[in-house]
C-alpha cells in the first residue's frame, strides 16, 4: 500500500523535471503571498511536524505555509510525545499517518526517517537529518535563481563542514547540472558515497585543500555552522579544526564579482563567517530563510495532492 507514496527524504527523490515544476510553482505562490491573494489549496488537510532537534525557520515556514494554504498543523517534539519514551518509530508512523495527510520530520539518523516513511500511509518530508537537508537546498536554489537566473552550469563553493547541507548540495549539483567546489578541513570532508551512493562525477564536484581556491570564480559562496546539531560534544575540537575555513572578504573577492553569499542559518558571526560578509551586500540569507516557506508550500501541495497545479 505504501509503495506508491511519494516521499521527500533526500534531494535525489525528485527529478529535474519535478524541480523545474516546483521552482516555478513556488515563484507563483510567492507572488500570490506578496499580493495578499488567498490560495487555499490544502483546506481540510493536516500536516504533522515532528521535531527531535531544535528549529526556528523549519517550524515557522512549514506551519505558516500550511495555514496559508488553508490546512492545519500538529506539532510534536520528543519531549512532549511518546517518541521520547521509546515508542517504536514504526508504531508512531502507523498511528500518526492514519490521522494526517503529510508528515515532516526533523531527526538524527536518516535511517530513522526512512523507517518512519516505510510504515507511513502518507508522504513524509525530511525537515533535516544528520545526513541531509533537502528543503533548505531547494530554497537556496530558488533564491539563487531569483537573484541570478538559471543555476545550470554555475559553480557553488561550499566552505567548511562536509555535513548534511554539503551532502545535499552534492545531490543537487548532480541532478541540476551545476558544479560544487568543496573545501573542508581534513577529517570533515564530504562523503560522496553517502550522498550519491557512488563517486561523484568530476564535472559536478571538485575538492580543494585551500578554501580560497574553492571560492575562485564561484557564482555562490556558502557555508554553515562548524558544529551541527547532535555533534555538540565535538565543539571545542571543531572550533580549532575549522579556524581557517571562516568565509571572509578575501574569499568573496576571488569569487565572481556578482557572487552571492548564502548560509542556511542560524549563523555564528566571527566563526564560520565574518559579519561583513553575512551582513554585506552579497548576502541573501534573509531571502533564503523566507523562501523556505514558498518552496515548501509548493512541495506540500505536490506531495499531498499528488498532482501539478496551474
Ligand atoms: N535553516 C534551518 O533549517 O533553520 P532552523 O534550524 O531554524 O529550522
Ligand atoms: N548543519 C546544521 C544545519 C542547521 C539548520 C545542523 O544540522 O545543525
Amino acid at each position: 500500500m505504501t509503495a506508491t507514496i511519494k516521499h521527500y527524504l533526500q534531494f535525489s527523490d525528485l527529478s529535474a523535471d519535478e524541480y523545474a515544476y516546483l521552482l516555478q510553482r513556488a515563484a507563483r505562490l510567492k507572488q500570490k503571498f506578496k499580493r495578499y491573494e488567498n490560495h487555499k489549496s490544502l483546506t481540510d488537510h493536516t500536516l504533522a511536524m515532528i521535531f527531535e532537534k531544535a528549529s526556528t525557520r523549519t517550524r515557522v515556514s512549514f506551519e505558516a505555509g500550511m495555514y496559508q494554504l488553508g490546512g492545519s498543523v500538529v506539532h510534536l517534539t520528543t519531549g512532549d510525545s511518546q517518541l521520547g519514551r521509546s515508542e517504536p518509530i514504526e508504531d508512531s508512523a502507523r498511528v500518526i499517518s492514519r490521522m494526517v495527510d503529510l508528515v515532516m520530520i526533523r531527526t538524527y539518523e536518516q535511517s530513522k526517517l526512512e523507517k518512519f516513511a516505510e510504515h507511513s500511509r502518507v508522504p513524509v518530508i525530511n525537515g533535516l537529518t544528520n545526513e541531509f537537508h533537502p528543503c533548505q537546498i531547494l530554497a537556496d536554489i530558488f533564491t539563487f535563481i531569483e537573484h541570478r537566473g538559471a543555476i545550470k552550469g554555475k559553480t557553488v563553493a561550499w566552505v567548511g563542514d562536509g555535513n548534511n547541507m554539503a551532502n545535499t548540495w552534492l545531490q543537487a549539483a548532480q541532478l541540476l547540472d551545476f558544479k560544487l567546489h568543496v573545501s573542508a578541513p581534513r577529517g570533515y570532508e564530504l562523503d560522496e558515497k553517502l550522498a550519491l551512493g557512488s563517486s561523484a562525477d568530476p564535472a559536478h564536484f571538485q575538492t580543494f585543500a585551500n578554501p580560497l581556491d574553492a571560492c575562485r570564480g564561484a557564482h555562490l559562496v556558502t557555508t554553515d555552522v562548524w558544529t551541527s546539531m547532535g555533534y555538540e560534544e565535538e565543539n571545542a575540537q571543531r572550533l580549532a579544526a575549522f579556524a581557517d575555513w571562516k568565509v571572509d572578504q578575501r574569499m568573496m573577492a576571488v569569487a565572481q564579482p556578482d557572487a552571492l553569499f548564502m548560509h542556511c542559518l542560524p549563523a555564528h558571526r566571527g566563526e564560520e563567517v565574518d559579519a561583513e560578509v553575512i551582513d554585506g551586500p552579497q548576502s541573501v540569507v534573509w531571502d533564503e530563510a523566507e523562501n523556505r516557506m514558498h518552496v515548501q508550500k509548493a512541495l506540500m501541495e505536490y506531495l499531498m495532492l499528488g498532482r501539478r497545479e496551474d
